[in-house]
Order: structure tokens, then C-alpha cells, then sequence
């Protein structure tokens, strides 16, 4: 199977260490790694699981972010999702961890919403089912609980009068041939498609200081093409770090997507529907029979439910190692580490759930976008 990774689409087997390569992006190296462990350490925090089990793994000029911070000098934070389909649990591992980098950095936020995105990239797409589908991933990035003082979340189509100075400037920086070569567009490709670039690469220029992006790597392609112009423009190249996908359920072949909801864990899904779609799809590295899987025992490196409570669920090494080695020594069975796992995912849910909650009564959602100190300071500046 030939794998393809573009921002839109991630299909087949990823080769991380390939595709480092393609992006042009390097790994995250243990210097960065120690000091964002030392820095959570100052402030009481602990080590972030994504960034101990190496789910977080690559970057862009991380270093030099890093270096600003320990200088005193502004970073800031900048990530983003497109609404045009539900939100499913690999969407909220930037938010989550960008969370985390606000309380390490103590930073200024940005996220963008391009609620123009999937409708120009998706043909049957209309506006109308983009603005539902906004309202409820809106209500889902309020529950992650970002400083509501330094955070401001923003969609295109309300923002785009302020920013239109700025979007021009990036606009004329970036030739169509840069952008077929960065992202494939065809004679086919309609003009907003090939425009969109431009807005996504704004936000990184919201600030003079240094723009850090916490993202998965398939967003990369737009970063890469800031750096080309962005000390023309008078800013910093701006700094990404870089997370792997987290797999489909049914499989270590490309991302998890919500365009089949019944093979993808959903924010909205239920406890009783998380246990059927893991026991029904999760994909197994399990035995085909009970005696063949006591003897051989299960296969971890493919095994969906090991891979996902390795990278994003169980915290305790101890742990990870005893299921590690039970299930691959046969002791433990695919039912049994799925259980373990339906079981995690459902109080990420529940916490998911109430946060989500809290976040309507205390009016999150209006101080991220209007009311709070960062969203007014926007909301007035001249660009
Ligand atoms: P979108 O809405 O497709 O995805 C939102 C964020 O989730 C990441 N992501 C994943 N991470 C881990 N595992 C997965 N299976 C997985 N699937 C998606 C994406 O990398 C993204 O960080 N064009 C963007 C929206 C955007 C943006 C940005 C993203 C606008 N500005 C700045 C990052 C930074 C998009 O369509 O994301």
C-alpha cells in the first residue's frame, strides 16, 4: 500500500522516520525533551505522557523557541481545527497538549478556526452544516480549559475584515507555483483551495515574538512555507512540534478519521457505544486461537489497544511494562487489554463531558472569543 500524508488526507502505513525527511523537519532531540521536563518541574507539573512516550516527536526551530523562553523574550502559541466533521479523540491530543504548554510557558494562545477550510476542500460540503458542526467543536476546545486571559479563538469568516491587512502581505508572498509544489493542487484546484494557505499562515504573524505551533506533522506543509518568508515580513520563522497520528482503530494504516464514525472514537459516543466499536474494530495483535495466543502470545507493535494506552492513556511506566508483558507473553488476552482500554477511554469521555459543562456556566467560549483580555486586545488591533 503507498502511503500518502498531506494536510487532508493520511493514507497507509506512516514511515515516520521517512517522512521527517519529505517535511523537512527534525526530531525532537533529548535536550528539548529535558527541558520541557525540567520546566514542568518548576511549576509542579509533571511530565506530559505525549511528550514521555515520544508521541510528540518532531519539530521545526523548537529549539530556538526553547532558547527565547529561557531568555525572557515572548513566545507565543498557535493551533487550530476545521470544522467539517465530528470531533474524534485523536483531534483533541494538540488541544490537550497545547493546554499543557500554555501552563509551562505562561503564554499568549491563538486558535484559528477556518470554518472556510473543509467547505472549499470538500465538494458537498455547505456552509450551513459547517456552522453546526462549528458550534459543537467550539464547545469541545472550551472544555480543554486554556487561560481564558491569554487565549483567543477565532473563526475566518468573523475575523477576517481585522486581518485582512495581514493576510495580504502573506498572500503576496507566496506564488501559486510555491504553493502547487507544497501541496499538489491541480488546474482542477479552485482558487480559494489555492488561497487557503495564506490564512493559515496569518495567525503565526499575530505576534513579533516567537510563534510556537503544537500540531500533528500532517500540518507541517504550511509551516514549512512561512520560514521562506516570514523575516521578509519582519517576523520569526515560526516553530512547530510535531506529534505522530494517533492510529485508527482498525488499524496501524493511517490516521484515525471521523469520515467513518462507526470505526472512529467520537467525543459524542456513549460508554456502551466506546465498548462495542473497540471490541468490534479495534484491531488486534492478538492470536487467532486461545491456545495459539498462550503460546505465541499478542503482538504489541500492531496491537491497536496496546498502542493507544502506550501513547495517550496509561501514565504509570510500571504498568504499561506489566501489560506489555502479559499480553505479549500470552498471559493477558485481546479481550481482556481491550477492556483495560474501553475503560480509559471512557473516563477521558466522562472528564471530557463535564469539563464541557463547566466551560457553559462559566462562559468560557465568550471570553476566548470576545470578552476576555487577549480576545479584546485582538479584537482592537490595527494589523
Ligand atoms: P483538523 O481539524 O483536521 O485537525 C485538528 C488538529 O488535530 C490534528 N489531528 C490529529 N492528531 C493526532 N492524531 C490524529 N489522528 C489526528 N487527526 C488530526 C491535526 O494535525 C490538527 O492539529 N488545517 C487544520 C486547521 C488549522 C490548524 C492551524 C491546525 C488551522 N490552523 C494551525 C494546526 C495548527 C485542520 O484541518 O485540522
Amino acid at each position: 500500500m503507498t502511503t500518502t500524508v498531506t494536510p487532508w488526507d493520511v493514507e497507509g502505513s506512516v514511515d515516520y522516520d521517512k517522512l521527517i525527511k519529505e517535511f523537512g523537519v527534525q526530531y525532537i532531540s533529548d535536550e528539548h525533551y529535558n527541558y520541557l521536563k525540567e520546566l514542568a518541574k518548576e511549576k509542579g507539573l509533571e511530565e506530559h505522557i505525549f511528550l514521555k512516550r515520544k508521541l510528540f516527536f518532531a519539530q521545526m526551530d523548537l529549539g530556538k523557541a526553547i532558547q527565547d523562553h529561557k531568555d525572557g523574550k515572548p513566545v507565543f502559541l498557535y493551533t487550530g481545527r476545521a470544522p467539517g466533521g465530528s470531533m474524534h479523540i485523536g483531534h483533541l491530543i494538540p488541544f490537550m497538549f497545547t493546554k499543557y504548554l500554555q501552563d509551562l510557558l505562561d503564554c499568549n494562545l491563538y486558535i484559528q478556526i477556518p470554518d472556510d477550510e473543509k467547505f472549499l476542500f470538500k465538494k458537498d460540503l455547505t456552509l450551513d452544516k459547517i456552522e453546526e458542526m462549528l458550534l459543537s467543536d467550539l464547545d469541545d476546545i472550551a472544555a480543554i480549559g486554556f487561560n481564558p486571559e491569554k487565549t483567543f479563538i477565532f473563526r475566518n469568516t468573523e475575523f477576517m475584515s481585522n486581518m485582512y491587512p495581514l493576510y495580504l502581505q502573506t498572500a503576496k508572498k507566496i506564488t501559486f507555483s510555491q504553493a502547487r509544489n507544497t501541496f499538489g493542487f491541480e488546474n482542477s484546484s479552485n482558487i480559494g483551495q489555492i488561497n487557503y494557505p495564506a490564512l493559515q499562515i496569518v495567525p503565526t504573524f499575530f505576534e513579533k515574538g516567537q510563534c510556537l505551533i503544537p500540531c500533528a506533522i500532517d500540518q507541517n506543509p504550511y509551516f514549512l512555507l512561512q520560514r521562506d518568508f516570514a523575516t521578509k515580513l519582519g517576523y520569526n520563522k515560526n516553530a512547530t512540534i510535531l506529534s505522530k497520528f494517533l492510529t485508527a482503530l482498525t488499524g496501524p494504516n493511517g490516521k484515525m478519521s471521523a469520515s467513518d464514525p462507526s470505526k472512529a472514537i467520537l467525543l459524542t459516543d456513549e460508554p456502551n457505544q466506546v465498548k462495542k466499536k473497540v471490541n468490534k474494530h479495534a484491531f488486534s495483535g492478538g492470536r487467532e486461537t486461545l491456545e495459539e495466543h498462550r503460546e505465541k502470545g499478542g503482538d504489541c507493535s500492531i496491537d491497536v489497544a496496546y498502542q493507544w494506552l502506550y501513547n495517550i492513556f496509561e501514565e504509570d511506566e510500571k504498568e504499561i511494562q506489566r501489560i506489555y508483558e502479559q499480553y505479549s507473553s500470552g498471559n493477558m488476552l485481546s479481550g481482556e487489554i481491550k477492556k483495560i482500554l474501553i475503560e480509559k477511554i471512557n473516563n477521558l469521555l466522562e472528564k471530557h463531558r463535564t469539563q464541557k459543562q463547566e466551560a457553559k456556566e462559566n462562559n468560557l467560549l465568550e471570553k476566548y472569543m470576545k470578552t476576555g483580555e487577549l480576545a479584546q486586545s485582538m479584537w482592537n488591533k490595527k494589523f
